[in-house]
C-alpha cells in the first residue's frame, strides 16, 4: 500500500512557528497517515497532539507508526469525525490543524471505491460504519438531485446526458462498481480534455456528498476558536473551491471578533511541490490567529 505525501508541509510548520503562543499542544482533525503529525513532532519539542480520523484504517496504521508517542502520552488518536470534537471534552489547545479531503491510501486502495482508475465496489465511505454509500446515491437519488450534485459540487457544467443515461441504465442493472460508473461517463462524455479523465469531477462530487464533507464546516471553525488558546492559530488546507470559499467566509466573519486572519492571500503549493506531488495542485492553506481579549478591546 502506498503512503501519503503531506501537502504544504513547510508552510504549515512555518505558520505555527510564527504564532505568538508557543505550540505545546495541538488538535489535528484529519490524521490520515500522520505525515504532518510526524513533522510536528520533529519541529515542536515536547508537543502533545490529539488527532482525529474517522477512517479506522488511518487510526490502525497510526497506532503502529506512532506507538512510542502514544505510549509516552504525546499522541492521542481518536477514531471519530473531527466535527464531534467538543463531545470528547479534551480541553484547550495551542493550535488546531485540518487537512481536508482524502488521503492517497484511500484513493489508491481499489476496495475503498474512491477511484475511477481501478475497479472496486461503489463505496467511497471514509467511515465504513456509516450507512450511505456512493452506490446508494447513484441508485436511489432522483434525477434532479443528481444533476444538482454534479453541477454544484462537481462543477460539471452539463451533466444532463450522463445523469439521464445513469437513471435509464440503473433500472435494469443497479450500479455496483466504480468501473461500471466510470465507463458510463466515458461512453457519454468521451475524452475531450488532455490529462483530465471525464469521470474526475463526477467522482469527486459523489465522494463529497457521501462523506458530507461540506456540512458544518463553519460551526466547526467557530468551535475551534473556543478551543484554541489566545495567540494560537487555526490552519486549514482545502482541495476544493467550494470548501475553500466556506473557510474563507467563516474566517472573515470571525475576523476582529475572536482573532484575525493571518494570510489575506491564500497560501498555495510552490511549482516544485506540485511537480514532486501532483496531488497537491489544488491545495489552499488559510490561517487564523485566535485572540479573544484583543479582538474585544
Ligand atoms: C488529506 S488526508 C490527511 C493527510 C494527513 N495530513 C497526512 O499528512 O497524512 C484527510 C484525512 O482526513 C480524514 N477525514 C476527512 N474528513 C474527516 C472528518 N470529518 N473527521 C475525521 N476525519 C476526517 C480522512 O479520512 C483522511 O484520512
Amino acid at each position: 500500500m502506498s503512503g501519503h505525501i503531506p501537502v504544504l508541509l513547510n508552510e504549515v510548520i512555518q505558520a505555527l512557528k510564527e504564532q505568538t503562543l508557543p505550540v505545546r499542544s495541538l488538535f489535528e482533525g484529519t490524521f490520515g497517515r500522520g505525515g504532518h503529525t510526524e513533522a510536528l513532532f520533529k519541529n515542536f519539542e515536547g508537543i502533545r497532539i490529539v488527532a482525529f480520523d474517522r477512517d479506522s484504517d488511518a487510526i490502525e496504521s497510526g497506532k503502529k507508526k506512532f506507538s512510542k508517542e502514544i505510549e509516552f502520552g504525546r499522541l492521542n488518536l481518536v477514531r471519530d469525525d473531527y466535527r464531534n470534537l467538543l463531545r470528547h471534552e479534551l480541553g484547550n489547545f495551542d493550535a488546531a490543524f485540518l487537512d481536508l479531503g482524502i488521503s492517497s491510501p484511500q484513493i489508491d486502495e481499489a476496495q475503498r471505491g474512491f477511484s475511477f482508475m481501478q475497479d472496486g465496489p461503489l463505496d467511497m465511505r471514509m467511515d465504513r460504519g456509516q450507512d450511505l454509500t456512493a452506490a446508494e446515491v447513484i441508485n436511489s437519488y432522483d434525477e434532479k438531485d443528481l444533476i444538482e450534485i454534479f453541477q454544484n459540487i462537481g462543477e460539471v457544467r452539463k451533466p444532463f446526458r450522463v445523469v439521464r443515461a445513469l437513471v435509464h441504465d440503473r433500472k435494469t442493472k443497479p450500479f455496483q462498481t466504480t468501473r461500471q460508473l466510470a465507463s458510463l461517463i466515458e461512453r457519454v462524455e468521451g475524452f475531450t480534455r488532455r490529462h483530465h479523465h471525464p469521470a474526475t469531477n463526477y467522482f469527486m462530487a459523489l465522494r463529497i456528498v457521501v462523506n458530507r464533507e461540506l456540512e458544518n464546516l463553519e460551526p466547526m471553525l467557530e468551535n475551534l476558536t473556543q478551543t484554541v488558546n489566545d495567540g494560537g492559530r487555526i490552519l486549514v488546507i482545502t482541495f476544493h473551491s467550494i470548501e475553500d470559499r466556506i473557510i474563507k467566509n467563516a474566517f472573515k466573519s470571525l475576523h476582529h471578533k475572536v482573532g484575525h486572519i493571518v494570510n489575506k492571500k491564500v497560501i498555495t503549493p510552490s511549482r516544485e511541490e506540485i511537480k514532486m506531488n501532483p496531488r497537491s495542485r489544488s491545495a489552499k492553506l488559510r490561517v487564523f490567529e485566535v485572540n479573544h481579549k484583543r479582538s474585544h478591546a
